[in-house]
């Protein structure tokens, strides 16, 4: 059973990683290494997850994890979204590359939850929103532990009434995208405040993530009550990972001093480095998640393909000044608090 992965392994989850980062090979070193990971699902299809299973299992016999992105259901002003995208336009030009279209919002979950189900990994987490308890329920059943991941203390309370055996609790400090239950949802509050708001609510376990730079602050946020810190942003530039070489080095070069929330990539609140895309483009892009992501990820791709850091998605956390380009395994370690 779940609860035994963390009471066993290193107090350290490799947080999962949507858009290639978050790889086998990484998810599996990390296992191997003594700590906890979870394989991203988002913006797979279900048979796309299968064979990531697959491959991590190949690599690992250790228990690990699944993310799931739940279905977007929140209103989407088409006209906006219609807007940014012949916006968009000049760049896509630029980059002789064609603007993309929006595709389902609902990220195949049902099929990745019946996959999931008929062959489970040791736990399956959820971002976006909170599971249904007939969901959160199936999984039980199948001994397989849960866990929501939340970002406001009001999102803490839904997760624990459907069900959840664990909560991930997200600050606003994390790379990549918040994970918050809508689009909309305010939810500002850096991680050593919202910990211990979650905490007072809930004896549920605790995940905490966002930030985390090193072992003095794994430490912390356990002092503050978690069970492990999940973290991102650390590992990218591991050569396990399988973020793009323009988004590693970017990580490490002194051009690049500082990130910022953004709905310029995708539509939803991400934080990332700040570049020449996310400056000229955040006031004007729509609450319109993924229809965003897919709009732009042509964009995205092609330069990434030139090397052109300056029009891609550069995810990062605060701490992103502590990510080296060193194995896995050496991150996990001095990430471990002695
Ligand atoms: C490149 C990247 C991709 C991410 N993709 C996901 C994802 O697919 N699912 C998810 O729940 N969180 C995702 N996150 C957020 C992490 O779960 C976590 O909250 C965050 O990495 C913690 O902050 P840190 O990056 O400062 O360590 C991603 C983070 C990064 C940096």
């Amino acid at each position: 059973m779940g609860e035994a992965v963390w009471a066993q392994r290193k107090p350290v989850v490799l947080a999962p990683m949507a858009g290639g980062a978050g790889r086998p090979e990484l998810v599996a070193a990390v296992v191997e290494a003594g700590g906890q990971a979870f394989l991203p699902a988002g913006y797979k299809t279900a048979a796309q997850l299968r064979n990531d299973i697959e491959a991590t299992r190949a690599l690992t016999g250790g228990p690990f994890g699944v993310n799931l992105f739940m279905p977007s259901h929140d209103d989407v002003d088409d006209a906006a979204v219609a807007a940014y995208r012949d916006l968009l336009a000049d760049e896509a030009a630029d980059l002789d590359a064609e603007l993309g279209t929006p595709k389902a919002r609902d990220d195949d979950y049902d099929a990745k939850v019946e996959d999931l189900l008929a062959d489970p990994p040791a736990l399956v987490s959820f971002t976006f929103g909170c599971p249904s308890r007939e969901v959160v329920r199936a999984f039980r059943r199948a001994d397989v532990t849960t866990v929501v991941t939340v970002t406001t203390v009001d999102e803490a309370r839904q997760a624990v009434e459907s069900g959840a055996d664990a909560l991930c609790v997200q600050g606003t400090e994390a790379g990549a995208h918040r994970g918050s239950f809508t689009n909309t949802t305010e939810c500002a509050l850096p991680l050593r405040e919202l910990l211990p708001a979650v905490r007072a609510v809930t004896g549920l376990p605790l995940f905490a993530a966002g930030g985390i730079g090193s072992a003095g602050d794994v430490a912390e946020v356990l002092d503050l009550g978690a069970v492990a810190a999940q973290v991102g942003t650390l590992f990218l530039r591991c050569p396990e990972s399988g973020a793009t070489p323009v988004a590693k080095a970017a990580l490490a070069d002194p051009r690049f001093t500082e990130t910022a929330v953004t709905r310029a990539f995708s539509g939803r609140p991400a934080r990332g480095l700040v570049n020449r895309f996310l400056s000229r483009y955040s006031d004007e892009a729509p609450a319109a998640y993924p229809d965003v992501h897919y709009i732009t990820s042509p964009l995205r791709k092609a330069a990434a393909a030139r090397g052109d850091a300056d029009a891609v998605n550069l995810w990062a956390g605060t701490a992103f000044r502590s990510a080296t380009e060193a194995p896995a395994a050496d991150v996990l370690d001095r990430l471990t608090p002695r």
